[in-house]
């Protein structure tokens, strides 16, 4: 870990035990363990959550279940947050940590392509975060979108690529060219105000503008 990473988080809230634990198991057990949105991240989610205060979230992209914890931390007494993960082996897995967790009674955890299951969740969401596959980060936005509340925020994961959003020539993958349409999209999407957060593999922060908002003055500026 890199010294300011280290100085971070010796200043930040402590990881709670059970998700330093499932971070560790996570890393010995699983392909990939560093998809672990991780402590600062982690922290961050409950932090939005804790201010946003949603009455309902939804997650694509649960992998261990470490930001669903968190942010089911952050939520309000009545609050319940929706978590949809493609891949059933993690399944097992998930569930033994969820079941762990005093908030166990506020997650609701959804096996299958959140393309599939978004459209049959009933109820709006006040809250999303985007972190499934990034091949599918514009389709999971439009079917998301109609979801979430106005005034709702969208937080979206990944969205600085490991720095080859600014790469030249862009490396011709796809996961770098649907981060880049993804990051387009938001840009000249004008439902929405956003903001770029260097956080990590950066974190795009969407709040859904109400219909009845006045316009805004900053607009209109020289
Ligand atoms: C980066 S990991 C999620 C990490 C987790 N949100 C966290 O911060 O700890 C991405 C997860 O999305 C899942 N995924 C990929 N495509 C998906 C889809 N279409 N629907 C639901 N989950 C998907 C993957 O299997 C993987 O577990």
């Amino acid at each position: 870990m890199d010294l300011l990473q280290e100085y971070i988080e010796r200043h930040i809230d402590a990881e709670p035990p059970q998700l330093a634990e499932l971070y560790r198991k996570a890393n010995i057990r699983l392909l990939n363990p560093r998809m672990v949105a991780g402590h600062t991240q982690g922290r961050l989610l409950k932090m939005l959550v804790r201010i946003f205060n949603p009455k309902r979230v939804l997650e694509i992209g649960t992998f261990t279940g470490y930001a669903t914890l968190c942010m089911a931390e952050g939520l309000r007494q009545d609050g319940e947050i929706h978590t949809i993960e493609i891949d059933d082996e993690l399944e097992e897995f998930i569930l033994e940590e969820f079941e762990k967790s005093p908030l166990k009674h506020r997650i609701h955890l959804h096996i299958g392509n959140a393309l599939d299951v978004i459209p049959k969740l009933e109820g709006m969401f006040d809250m999303a975060f985007i972190d499934g596959d990034k091949r599918q980060y514009c389709a999971s936005y439009e079917a998301l979108f109609e979801k979430i509340s106005d005034g709702g925020l969208i937080v979206a994961d990944n969205t600085l690529w490991g720095g080859k959003v600014v790469q030249q020539p862009h490396p011709a993958d796809l996961h770098t060219s649907e981060i880049l349409r993804f990051n387009s999209m938001i840009a000249a999407d004008t439902r929405v105000e956003k903001v770029i957060l260097p956080i990590r593999d950066g974190l795009t922060i969407i709040y859904k503008i109400p219909n009845d908002t006045p316009p805004d003055p900053s607009k209109s500026f020289p």
